[in-house]
């Protein structure tokens, strides 16, 4: 039997935890902006919708030495981002033409 159609092309999961005891968090780095940025842009561009785009809130994923971080699915793809600039060029180049940003992803190896 073949999987049944995605619903979304690319689903898309931010980490907005925060810790109030000093570990490191993704909210510590403007993961809230990040995640507003990347859903305003997916918007701007029509991406947004079933069949296309969604973008959600997250809480830790257990990645928390990488933050801020955000996951593509399918695919499993994690990004590290630094600035409206990196959340503009996954939107771009990964959820509208399906390239992936080798130059933002997350080091393999690091986890909590
Ligand atoms: S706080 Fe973001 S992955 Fe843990």
């Amino acid at each position: 039997m073949s999987a049944p159609p995605s619903y979304y092309k690319y689903h898309v999961f931010f980490c907005l935890n925060k810790r109030d005891n000093g570990e490191a968090c993704c909210a510590d780095h403007n993961a809230e902006g990040a995640f507003a940025r990347c859903k305003s842009q997916v918007k701007a561009a029509g991406l947004n919708g079933p069949g296309k785009v969604r973008v959600n809130r997250a809480g830790c994923m257990d990645r928390c030495a990488a933050g801020p971080v955000a996951v593509v699915y399918p695919g499993e793809t994690w990004y590290t981002y630094v600035d409206d600039k990196d959340i503009d060029e996954i939107v771009e180049s990964h959820l509208k033409n399906g390239k992936v940003v080798e130059r933002l992803l997350t080091p393999p190896h690091l986890g909590r």
